[in-house]
């Protein structure tokens, strides 16, 4: 059985989701985890079960994930081997956490998380547990500067910045706490 391995898949257009998976894959090294990291390409295939933790993110746009995204959710499923079976009995020994990054400068975090709990469906249906979301507000640099400083969080024009990445890292050094007696992570430092 696999054992201590976890992956972070990620799409960006402007860095900021990217500077997120970046932290993400730096955490779990550091807490002695086999993590691979990549960035959602076209055709990419990624068979989740030869993992333990899958972190999975985008930007938000228009409320879900970038059209490359979805094509690669919707492809992966279709991989070898999988059958999707009525009540997604649950699979062992393999966990998903879907992330994001978003402006929410019009209705905050309504904004991330239908995109988040979308992602997860694709998880859930293969009987993938979703333990966690990770949303972080990031700059949205081809809109109009009020949006980046007068919405929901104020001014955002510099996010995400070292503080949310901090709190990134917590996030994730949390998972594993949270996840080590159910989930075989490998010898951990966290
Ligand atoms: C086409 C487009 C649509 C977007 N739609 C939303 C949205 O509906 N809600 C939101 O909070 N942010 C939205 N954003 C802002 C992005 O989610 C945000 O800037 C994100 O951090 C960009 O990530 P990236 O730098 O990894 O590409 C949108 C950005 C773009 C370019």
């Amino acid at each position: 059985m696999t054992e201590g391995k976890a992956i972070v898949l990620y799409w960006t257009k402007n860095g900021n989701t990217e500077k997120v998976a970046r932290r993400i894959h730096d955490t779990l090294k550091k807490a002695g985890m086999e993590v691979s990291i990549s960035p959602i390409v076209k055709d990419l295939e990624v068979e989740y079960l030869d993992y333990n933790l899958i972190f999975l993110g985008a930007p938000v746009y228009e409320n879900l994930s970038p059209k490359p995204v979805l094509t690669f959710l919707r492809k992966n499923r279709r991989r070898d081997g999988v059958t999707l079976i009525p009540s997604a009995p649950e699979v062992p020994g393999v966990a998903a956490v879907p992330f994001c990054t978003y402006g929410g400068g019009h209705t905050g975090y309504n904004e991330a998380e239908p995109m988040l709990k979308h992602i997860g469906q694709y998880f859930e249906h293969e009987g993938i547990r979703v333990i966690e979301h990770v949303a972080v507000v990031g700059v949205f640099p081809e809109a109009d500067e009020s949006y980046n400083t007068d919405g929901r969080y104020g001014d955002i024009r510099r996010r995400p910045d070292e503080h949310d990445l901090t709190e990134v890292e917590g996030r994730v050094r949390g998972i594993l706490r949270r996840m080590h007696r159910v989930l075989p992570l490998g010898d951990l430092r966290c």
